[in-house]
């Protein structure tokens, strides 16, 4: 194929983008790679793809819409950065398409005038943004409501597309609310880990006896469970992680 034809057939579908970088989509994913809904809840298992599938959208937009505007965001900058590491790594295994004219650890502008830019999760930060053409939430149930609210605005008048990826975590917060009371105003994609061609019977055997079921129903069946007459509140739960601590094991 003529290189005008593969720009073409990658401009006009982000799946042959994915598979250029090196990832063959699982159908769900090519759903959400391709979808232009406004609004669109993910809903799925630990490491099911989530974040690379959305990292993958982001590059598209970028490299495909001249000066468009990308935010990724999540409960904290680390988070957010790590996403944005996935950008990096698409981008990079496609060639660096469109050359970068500002690169760094939190942000890519690309010669065309498209920005992507990872930001932290506290609200204050966030607010200088407008006309943006992708908002990429990661870790969407524990971003706090306030900061939800402070950010919903950049997209009114680009009418940007807005994807909000997660698992529960409680039954409560805006994520929450979208998932089961949002109406026709969301897309939703739900994918258990069962639904994932690679994680294993075994690891899900091991992990449900590992987590127990409050964790494990929400972390890989994508159940939203209420703390409600257990031991422990859901505040109390939220207030025992920190998004600003790394992980002891990634
Ligand atoms: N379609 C695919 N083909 C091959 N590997 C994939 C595919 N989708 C995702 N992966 C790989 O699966 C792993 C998990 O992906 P990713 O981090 O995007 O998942 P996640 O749902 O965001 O996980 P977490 O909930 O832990 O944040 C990564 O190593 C990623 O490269
Ligand atoms: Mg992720």
């Amino acid at each position: 194929m003529s290189r005008l034809a593969t720009d073409l057939a990658r401009a006009l579908d982000p799946t042959v983008l994915s598979r250029a970088a090196g990832i063959e989509p699982d159908s769900w994913q090519s759903e959400v790679l391709r979808t232009d809904h406004p609004r669109v809840l993910l809903n799925c298992s630990r490491q099911s793809g989530k974040s690379t599938t959305t990292a993958t959208k982001a590059v598209h937009v970028a490299v495909y819409e001249p000066g468009s505007l990308t935010l990724l965001m999540s409960p904290s900058q680390r988070q957010s950065s790590e996403l944005f590491r996935k950008v990096l790594a698409v981008y990079k295994s496609l060639g660096r398409p469109v050359p970068a004219e500002g690169e760094n650890a939190l942000s890519l502008t690309l010669e065309n005038g498209s920005r992507v830019i990872s930001l932290p999760g506290s609200e204050g930060t966030v607010r200088s943004f407008s006309a943006v053409r992708l908002l990429i939430i990661d870790e969407a149930a524990r971003v706090p409501d306030e900061t939800y609210s402070a950010v919903r605005p950049m997209l009114a008048v680009s009418g940007g597309q807005l994807i909000a990826l997660s698992t529960p975590w409680g039954c409560r917060g805006w994520w929450y609310e979208a998932w089961e009371n949002g109406g026709n105003a969301w897309q939703r994609y739900r994918v258990p880990a069962t639904d994932c061609p690679r994680i294993s019977p075994a690891f899900l055997e091991d992990e449900r006896r590992s987590l127990g079921p409050w964790f494990y129903e929400q972390e890989y069946e994508c159940q939203f469970r209420a703390a409600g007459g257990q031991l422990f509140s859901e505040d109390m739960i939220a207030g025992l992680f920190s998004p600003d601590v790394d992980p002891l094991f990634t």
